[in-house]
């Protein structure tokens, strides 16, 4: 937690190392949910001691009064209630998440919205399933029998929602297996399935974070009717969603072997704006040779940025971009200069066909030039 400033927690509250058997830690992000917060402990209050033990954690990054609403309103509350209050917040609502996720005293934990959308009332359910199916993740679902996303407002969010799940599944169809909602904000973690150290949350999926990074072993679903937000408005936004995209792109090339092939897929992509390049300087007059040659810088440029923000995203403090621009468009033309001397090489010295010749010349200058990438402009 080293980095951020937090408000002291209320009193009651202390971080131990031993989780508390068969007891809850609940999580709620916060960002300006004043409106929200006194109904919500309410809610917890009524559904959730007497059948379970539990402590609440906000971890808040409000610019509004909400930390000092939740102060007040845990007066009333029979179970402790902490504040962390981010001054710098980063990763967004997952890294908010995940500083809740360590402070967590509990043998299980919940993470739930802060704006009555999730109604607290299945959070004893939550952890019974658990138990029962000897599971280390509980999702709350929408997607199941007994559950609706009613509180989705609008057909165009249902339809982002709809999209978002069935490319997210498709990407991860082993880590996702039995998930039917892995877009869902309300579940229920083990504390030891937590791998806190592996996880990078990036913007408001924290549930796919965990499942696909901490791997618990054996997950439930249980349903649930997303409600209406109660006050306020949603604080998800188009750049949410670019920063989703981001977050699903760094998830799925964790792995080297993963990598290359998005390395691959973003190179041949970027035939779409050398050709567009090239039909535009002809069609201006330029002779074909300088237009090839132009171009080709369309292309680099384009996997460049592709690649600076899908690929490497993390790995980019080692350098300023123009370096990082300048190393990677070397290597990209080295890599069309490299390719012609290496088929003559092929062809005359080994006796290849010029077919085979070529097509193995562009395996090795890919491999060559993703090799070449990784170590020269992203490495320090
Ligand atoms: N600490 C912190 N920091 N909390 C945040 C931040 C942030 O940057 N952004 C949002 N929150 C909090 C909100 O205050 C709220 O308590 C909760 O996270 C959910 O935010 P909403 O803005 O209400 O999200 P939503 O209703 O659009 O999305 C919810 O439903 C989606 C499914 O449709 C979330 O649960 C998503 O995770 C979920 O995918
Ligand atoms: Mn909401």
């Amino acid at each position: 937690m080293s980095g951020h400033e937090y408000t002291a927690p209320v009193p009651g509250l202390e971080a131990v190392e031993v989780p508390e058997p068969g007891a809850v830690t609940i999580v709620v992000p916060t960002f300006n949910e004043s409106a929200n917060i006194r109904r919500l402990l309410r809610q917890i209050t009524e559904a959730v001691p007497a059948r379970l033990p539990c402590e609440v954690v906000f971890v808040d990054d409000s610019t509004d009064d909400t930390p000092e609403v939740i102060r007040d309103a845990a007066q009333d509350c029979p179970f402790p209630v902490a504040v962390l209050h981010r001054e710098e917040p980063v990763g967004g609502l997952g890294g908010a998440v995940v500083e809740g996720l360590k402070a967590a005293t509990s043998e299980w934990i919940v993470v739930m919205d802060g704006d009555c959308q999730h109604p607290p009332s299945l959070v004893p359910e939550l952890v019974a399933t658990g138990e029962r199916a000897n599971a280390a993740l509980v999702v709350a679902s929408r997607y199941i029998e007994g559950g609706s996303r009613a509180g989705l407002a609008g057909s165009y969010r249902v339809a982002v929602s709809r999209g978002a799940t069935w490319l997210t599944k498709a990407l991860f169809p082993r880590r996702l297996h039995g998930i039917s909602d892995p877009m869902s904000g309300f579940f229920a973690i083990r504390r030891s399935a937590v791998t806190a150290e592996a996880l990078k949350p990036l913007g408001y999926k924290i549930l796919l974070e965990l499942a696909v990074r901490s791997r618990p072993r054996q997950v439930a679903e249980v349903p649930f009717v997303f409600q209406d937000r109660f006050a306020g408005e949603s604080k998800s936004s188009a750049q949410e969603g670019l920063r989703f995209l981001r977050h699903l792109a760094g998830l799925r090339t964790a792995s080297p072997v993963a990598r290359m092939v998005g390395f691959g897929l973003i190179g041949a992509s970027g035939f779409v704006p050398n050709l567009a390049g090239l039909w535009a300087l002809t069609a201006l007059g330029l002779h074909y040779v300088p237009a090839e040659i132009l171009a080709n810088q369309f292309g680099v440029a384009w996997n460049f940025l592709l690649i600076e923000h899908l690929l490497f995203r993390d790995r980019r403090a080692h350098r300023r971009w123009w370096d990082r621009l300048g190393r990677f468009a070397l290597l990209a033309n080295a890599d069309l200069v490299l390719r012609i001397p290496l088929i003559a090489l092929l062809v005359g010295r080994f006796g290849m066909g010029a077919l085979p010749a070529t097509a193995l010349a562009l395996v090795l200058t890919f491999v060559l030039r993703f090799v070449g990438t990784e170590a020269l402009v992203y490495l320090p």
